[in-house]
């Protein structure tokens, strides 16, 4: 059992650490994370570089796994779970977009955004896979390979493919840093509008202070700890 773990928090971490290296030259990369996300909520996670950002959403996302402390993620707590189990709790829940966009260069964005859900075991995979291209605007690219798709194209297939299992948590790391100011723009809207159409939760790194107050709440990193934490003005309305 889960004890107090609210049905109203998609993400509780405490006390969560991260060292890395071998062991005469550890790293000390989280330095004790505690932190509650409500379902629903935006969260933007700024810092410098090095402070930890992508290394809290990996072990956040089940990428990887903490030294230390706890990890609870949509009611399941992740400590205990071996390999298949965390894969198991993860498959269909958790959406993920990267900077880097990560597509198979050897698939359509058809192909790119159905292969994984039907792995998943979904036998309506091209379908589903179709609608959520048609959703990022994108019906009219289905047969193109990544390398025929510009980088803001090749971003709207990677939110479609991580879009399409219906997620209850979607992180974005740096979702726009390969993008020129416009396509960003069109892309972090795609991103809010298409969470709020699934009721998800959003967690997003990103370097650019407009894109954070657009979320519900900041959260600032350094050197491996969380030094600050606020609701911004959009939380309110
Ligand atoms: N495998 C590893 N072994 C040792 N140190 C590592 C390893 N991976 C990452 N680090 C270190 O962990 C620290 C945090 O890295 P992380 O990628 O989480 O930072 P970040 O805040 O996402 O930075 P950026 O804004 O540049 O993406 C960095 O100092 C990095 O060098
Ligand atoms: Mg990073």
């Amino acid at each position: 059992m889960h004890g107090t773990m609210s049905a109203d928090i998609a993400i509780r971490a405490r006390n969560v650490t991260l060292s890395l290296g071998s062991k005469d030259a550890m790293t000390s990369i989280l330095k004790g994370i505690d932190l509650d996300i409500a379902r629903g909520e935006s969260v933007a996670i700024l810092g410098p570089s090095g402070s930890g950002k992508s290394s809290l959403m990996a072990i956040l996302s089940g990428i990887e796994r903490a030294s230390g402390g706890s990890v609870s993620v949509a009611g399941v707590d992740y400590t205990p779970l071996d390999e298949d189990a965390l894969a198991r709790a993860r498959r269909g829940r958790i959406g993920i977009v990267l900077q880097s966009f990560h597509l198979l260069p050897t698939m359509t964005a058809l192909e790119n955004v159905a292969v994984p859900l039907e792995l998943a075991g979904s036998n309506v995979a091209f379908t589903k896979a179709q609608e959520e291209l048609t959703a990022v605007g994108l019906a009219h690219r289905l047969t193109h390979y990544p390398s025929q798709l510009s980088g803001g194209e090749q971003q709207r297939v990677a939110i479609a493919r991580a879009m399409a299992p219906g997620p209850d948590i979607i992180f974005a790391d740096e979702p726009t840093g390969n993008l020129d100011e416009t396509t960003s723009h069109a892309i972090v809207d795609l991103i809010f509008a298409r969470k709020a159409s699934n009721g998800a939760t959003l967690i997003i790194i990103t370097h650019d202070p407009a894109l954070a107050d657009r979320c519900d709440r900041i959260i600032e990193m350094r050197d491996g700890a969380i030094v600050a934490d606020r609701r911004t003005l959009a939380a309110a309305g």
